[in-house]
């Protein structure tokens, strides 16, 4: 991508806060991308970096499985004029490297601590010698020699280096976390080191990515090409459509599915979107009946994954052979919303059992195309952060209600009903109960601080009463977390007022249940979904 920023390239040795670093530096306005820590010299080169930065990690320098750059990276920075920061762990191996010596340390360091300036430089802006700060640290090992040519510039009160320098060869190091809220300066060392330190150009803006991307796409498709998209009516994909739509026009055909297993008016309400608000050409495809109808009688949630993905490919693929025959040539290209996390390389702790963030997700791709469609993919948000989608979106005059949709699976309402969920009215049970509740949270003005919210059907009977009867009703229970990114989440802590409010709501107004429950387990143990 061409932006109009220097590039600060990370290099991930697997720190859980990796990619809040590349997060912040973008929110500086520079342009940064994360790769791991143990690619190859030419991919690092080919990138042509002005800054890179050596990521924390979990590991040792003196384990044998140690993860390290490349040979010739020291050489090839001090011979471009790359300016190279390492934090914690990548200080480490910055010492190590380059001659020092690393020792476990005597006193390990977790958590909050304070250092103090020992010698004035560019890292620490206009601070003094004696100067402290209070920093996140998180290490065992220390340095305990460092390499000819650098300086400790800062040390925590017990005495370890909190900070070096060679300023020489453009060396730097923190053994501290800069990137994390609990280093209330450390963005403001960010700040320095990019700026007066390094002297990085700024130019990392969302509407400069836009031109970029539709510059791109144009590039890349021929003016007769036509590309398909498959909306689900969540925010990635309405962006990404948007502008490949932007680029394109009409060559663009988008499709969007009822599969009987939306929410509760959900296909009026994106359509409304699609069409009156974004002008997307959207073909809306009821396919309720050939879903549920395929469904009925399957009880077993991965069972259910499985069909839906498959009804989904279908439909594609009548889509995709209409329109070959309305425009008389195959549909060259599809555009995906696939987001940065997704692709991004790292590097997690050994032994954790996780290789990717793309495996670890891949379960929830139910949608996907037939491989001989051989469709060539565009992937317009795929260096994007999911705030930085919502930026684009907004420039991209995707109403905000809109962008700051909770997420909704794939599968729908079949992993919110627990069972078959063509039994009874399970599906207009809980369509009902989920609009009540979204309703209320948004009239509490809470939305935007849940990340997910929504009601499950349970398909259990108990016993009640309403008026003078006794009932034999459904139970729902309702669900709302708290996340980052959905892998783990904490159980939203609502009102108990609300609570009474909502649950008389149901009870009032939503035939067939009799019992409102609350989900009150974190994920793990449980997962955020019921199915
Ligand atoms: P779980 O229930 O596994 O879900 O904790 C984590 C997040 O992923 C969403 N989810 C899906 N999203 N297709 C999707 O696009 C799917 O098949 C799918 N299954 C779960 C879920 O809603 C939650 O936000």
């Amino acid at each position: 991508m061409d932006v109009k920023s220097d590039l600060v390239l990370i290099l991930d040795f697997g720190s859980q806060y990796t990619h809040l670093i590349t997060r912040r530096i973008r929110a500086l306005s520079v342009f940064s991308l994360c790769i791991s820590g143990t690619s190859p010299l030419s991919s690092i080169t080919a990138l042509n970096p002005k800054v890179v930065i050596l990521s924390g990690g979990p590991h040792s320098v003196h384990s044998d499985d140690s993860p390290s750059f490349p040979d010739g990276f020291v050489d090839w920075a001090l011979s471009n004029g790359v300016f190279v920061l390492g934090i914690c762990y990548g200080l480490q191996l910055i010492v190590q490297r380059l001659g020092g010596e690393v020792r476990v340390g005597q006193k390990q360091e977790y958590g909050r601590m304070e250092i103090e300036v020992e010698k004035s430089c560019g890292i620490f802006g206009g601070k003094k010698v004696g100067d402290k700060q209070v920093v996140w640290m998180s290490h065992g090992d220390e340095a305990a020699r460092l390499p000819d040519g650098f300086e400790v510039v800062a040390r925590s009160l017990q005495g370890a280096v909190a900070a070096v320098e060679d300023r020489g060869r453009r060396f730097y190091g923190l053994q501290y976390h800069p990137e994390v809220t609990h280093s209330p300066e450390g963005m403001e060392t960010l700040r320095y080191f990019l700026f007066d330190v390094c002297g990085v150009n700024a130019g990392w803006k969302m509407e400069d990515v836009m031109d970029e991307e539709i510059k791109a796409i144009n590039n890349t498709l021929a003016p007769d090409d036509h590309v398909i998209c498959a909306l689900s009516g969540g925010v990635d994909s309405t962006v990404a459509a948007t502008l490949v739509h932007k680029a394109i026009g009409d060559r663009l055909h988008c499709v969007f599915v009822d599969n009987g297993l939306l929410r509760y008016k959900e296909r009026e309400r994106v359509m409304e979107t699609f069409e009156r608000d974004l002008h997307l050409p959207v073909t809306c495809v009821d396919a309720s009946d050939q879903f549920l109808s395929k469904l009925k009688g399957v009880v077993d949630p991965e069972m259910k994954r499985k069909i839906i993905g498959k009804e989904f490919i279908c439909i594609f693929d009548a889509f995709a052979q209409e329109l070959e025959q309305k425009l008389g040539k195959k549909p060259a290209f599809l555009v995906q919303g696939t987001l940065y996390p997704d692709v991004i390389e790292s590097c997690p702790p050994p032994g954790s059992g996780r290789t990717h963030s793309h495996t670890i997700k891949s379960h929830h791709n139910v949608g996907g195309l037939p491989k001989d469609m051989k469709l060539k993919l565009i992937e317009p948000l795929k260096l994007l952060f999911k705030d930085e989608v919502r930026q684009l979106g907004k420039i991209l005059k995707v109403p905000e209600p809109f962008l700051k949709r909770h997420p909704f699976p794939g599968p729908g309402l079949a992993v919110r009903v627990l069972g078959d969920v063509t039994e009874g009215n399970a599906l207009d049970i809980v369509r009902q109960v989920d609009e009540i509740f979204i309703q209320s949270i948004k009239d509490a003005g809470i939305y935007d601080s849940i990340w997910q919210a929504f009601a499950v059907f349970l398909p259990v009977k108990s016993v009640g009463v309403q008026g003078d009867q006794r009932t034999h009703s459904y139970v729902v229970t309702l669900r709302a977390v708290t996340s980052q990114d959905g892998m783990t989440a904490d159980w939203y802590c609502f009102e108990s007022s609300f609570l009474k409010d909502v649950s008389q709501k149901i009870c009032n107004n939503v035939r067939g249940v009799n019992r409102v429950t609350l989900d009150i387990t974190s994920k793990p143990p449980s997962t955020i979904e019921w199915e």
